[in-house]
């Protein structure tokens, strides 16, 4: 009996599950890191933690399953995207820490960039603090002697999937300094065209061509893991950025097919096909994922910095829950929001809005509305969101979202996938296995490897779990669309002030 094992190195956690031959999960690890919030806006995490758990939900997992490394017939990695390191090639030693893809430090630098659009038609992708070129590019220009060093050819700069990979590979020691097509379509440096490196974008940014990885397919052999007693071996047969794997685990192949993963922050991503899709609507144009040897998918995306997240703020710095899955109980006690609505602009907005400096704002209050109201208004923020974004995909698509695959950690949650479905108009719907964007990952790494003979045999290991059909009348579904877009206003508003 062989195994896939996948890595999903998310915001919060990494997690290792081993996959079998039915695409269900046999065993899993899973360990959370620290967030290092230096102040405001600013989110970092330590990238040698990162490594260290990486092994140890690894060796978890085997040990779970009773099976060692030559029971597992590849491995693939699904990894939170943007976020960026820059490290020594001799020493394996981050210059500084890892800063993560909601940090809005970069704000000035995006900023005196230029327009907002600046390089959307090469890269996809507005101007914003969120994605990975903005941040090397504070990590050369603040850290001593970081500039020189890379000029000097000393530094790599990698999203978490190149850390993970290169080290993982022997690291100082011949280590793999790769990145896959997904994972470089949110840097902000390669064109979406050639799938290459644009080094006029890079040079405007002052980061050195030899500090970035070299761009693979999604799915193919990277190497074999080498020289940290961790998979010893065993071929890493994938990478993709997590969204693009869990379009992957939701077997989204076909143009037209949709998924939203419910996490810390929420991402809805629509396959445009070989085609790449321009948005005019305040998305994003993206690699899905690309098979060694096949032309690339690619998507649209609607990005969320805020959900889930936002019910660990009602836990953490409000203590109004004691764990996150308290918040349905909660908003259970109430039959509506009371006429609270919350927009948790804490990264400021990002798609379809792309405002770095709006801020968050509870509205609707009067003194009738309680706790209960509350978490229902924290839980309603996350379909709200969901309703603008999947508003701007129908535009920029010119078609109409027949149903919404969905899977993450808030699918569990009854009372948000049934409004989510009210609010959407039309059916929401949950997969056999959730855990869809190590699925992915795995699914990736063991086409790569033969385990699976291909896409088809992958589609036909999917299956439904749940159905939510939409209930709202159009009036109500009309009325409460006002009221969420008059609060986004409200957000948006206290900037400009
Ligand atoms: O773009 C950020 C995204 O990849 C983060 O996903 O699941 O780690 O919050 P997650």
């Amino acid at each position: 009996m062989t195994y896939v094992a996948a890595i999903d190195q998310g915001t919060t956690s990494t997690r290792c599950i081993l996959f079998d031959h039915d695409g269900s999960p046999v065993a899993s690890a899973q360990r959370e890191h620290t967030q290092v919030l230096p102040g405001p806006g600013w989110v970092e995490h330590d990238p040698r933690e990162i490594w260290a758990n990486t092994r140890d939900v690894v060796s978890q997992a085997l040990t779970r399953a009773g099976v060692s490394a030559s029971a597992i017939a590849a491995v693939g990695i699904a990894n939170q995207r943007e976020t960026t390191v820059v490290w020594d090639r001799r020493t394996g030693e981050p210059v500084y820490n890892a800063i993560v893809w909601q940090d809005t430090r970069t704000a000035r630098i995006v900023r005196e960039l230029g327009e907002p659009d600046r390089y959307r038609e090469v890269t996809g992708l507005p101007l914003a603090t969120y994605f990975a070129a903005p941040k090397a590019k504070w990590i050369l220009d603040n850290v001593d002697g970081a500039r020189a060093r890379a000029e000097r050819g000393e530094l790599l700069l990698g999203t978490i999937d190149s850390w993970l990979l290169w080290n993982m590979t022997g690291g100082p020691d011949g280590g793999v300094h790769r990145t896959d097509v997904t994972n470089a379509s949110r840097t902000l440096l390669m064109d979406l065209g050639t799938l290459s490196w644009d080094a006029a974008i890079a040079g405007e940014l002052g980061i050195p061509l030899s500090m970035l990885p070299e761009i693979r397919p999604s799915a193919e052999v990277y190497g074999r893991a080498r020289g940290s007693r961790v998979l010893d071996g065993v071929p890493i047969a994938a990478a993709l950025g997590d969204q693009h794997a869990a379009t992957f685990g939701q077997v989204c192949f076909e143009p037209g097919m949709a998924k939203n993963t419910y996490g810390t922050g929420n991402f809805v991503l629509l396959n445009t096909g070989e085609r790449a899709a321009p948005s005019t609507n305040g998305l994003l144009t993206t690699v899905a994922y690309q098979i060694a040897g096949r032309p690339p998918a690619y998507a649209l995306e609607g990005s969320i910095a805020v959900t889930g997240s936002l019910v660990q703020w009602l836990r953490d710095n409000l203590g109004l829950i004691d764990s996150a899955a308290d918040v349905e109980t909660l908003a259970r006690t109430v039959d509506d929001n009371g006429g609270a609505y919350f927009v948790p602009a804490f990264s400021g907005l990002f798609a379809p809005h792309w405002r770095a400096d709006a801020r968050g704002a509870l509205v609707g209050l009067t003194r009738y509305v309680n706790r209960g109201h509350l978490a229902r208004a924290v839980l309603e923020a996350t379909a709200f969101q969901v309703r603008e974004v999947v508003d701007a995909m129908n535009a920029d698509a010119g078609l109409e979202l027949t149903e919404l695959r969905a899977d993450g950690g808030m699918v569990g949650n009854e009372l948000l996938m049934q409004f989510q479905a009210d609010l959407l108009g039309v059916p929401v719907v949950r997969p056999r296995i959730t855990e869809t964007t190590a699925l992915g990952a795995a699914y990736a790494a063991g086409l790569a490897v033969g385990y699976w003979s291909g896409q088809d045999e992958l589609s036909a290991l999917w299956s439904e779990d749940k159905r939510w059909n939409p209930a709202m009348t159009p009036e109500a579904r009309g009325r409460t669309l006002r009221q969420w877009h008059k609060a986004v206003q409200r957000s948006l508003d206290w900037a400009d002030g």
